[in-house]
């Protein structure tokens, strides 16, 4: 019996791995630490380089640019079954201090202020809203399938509010 248990927890265990494969994180900058109850919205980030930590987490998790674009477009990947431009995703999320080191943990407030700006004209002004919500939606064990879901929900909720004719 214990060894049948065994055998079921060893598969389980190497099953979660190969689910999970290529999540190591890279982690280069150490940012503030990540507190999810921060809901002050205007959160410095201006000494932020995301151009640079984007270059960086693209040399660890090769993206080409036309996901980016479909994610900001369209809400969503070309190709969700994909892992490494998933994985790109954790590891920019991690290195602006959105999501903590073990891929469990968003910082809404600071999500709010990294993605802060205008779509279609219009200043988004209830992004707070949005990534508190896209925050609390997770369910995915994956970190990489967790950041990427995240970005899908926050873009998709964009999209709907500010490119979609009022
Ligand atoms: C990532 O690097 C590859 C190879 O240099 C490049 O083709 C691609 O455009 C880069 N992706 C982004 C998002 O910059
Ligand atoms: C995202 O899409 C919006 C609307 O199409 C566009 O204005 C913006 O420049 C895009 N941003 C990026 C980083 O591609």
């Amino acid at each position: 019996m214990a060894k049948v248990i065994f055998a079921i927890t060893l598969t389980l265990v190497t099953f979660t791995l190969i689910k999970c494969a290529n999540t190591k994180s890279n982690q280069m900058t150490k940012e503030a630490p990540v507190n999810a109850k921060d809901q002050d919205s205007s959160i410095d980030v201006s000494d932020l380089d995301t151009q640079a930590i984007m270059n960086a987490c693209n040399e660890s998790f090769r993206i080409e640019m036309s996901y980016l674009e479909s994610l900001n477009t369209s809400g969503s990947f070309i190709d969700e079954t994909d892992k490494t431009p998933k994985c790109f995703l954790r590891c920019v999320l991690e290195n602006t201090g959105i999501l903590s080191e073990d891929g469990r943990q968003f910082n809404p407030a600071r999500a709010a202020s990294v993605f802060a700006g205008e779509r279609n004209g219009k200043p988004m002004d209830d992004l707070n809203d949005m990534t508190g919500l896209c925050a609390a939606d997770r369910q995915e064990t994956c970190p990489c399938d967790r950041a990427y879901k995240f970005l899908r929900c926050l873009m998709s909720m964009e999209i709907e509010k500010y490119e979609t004719a009022q």
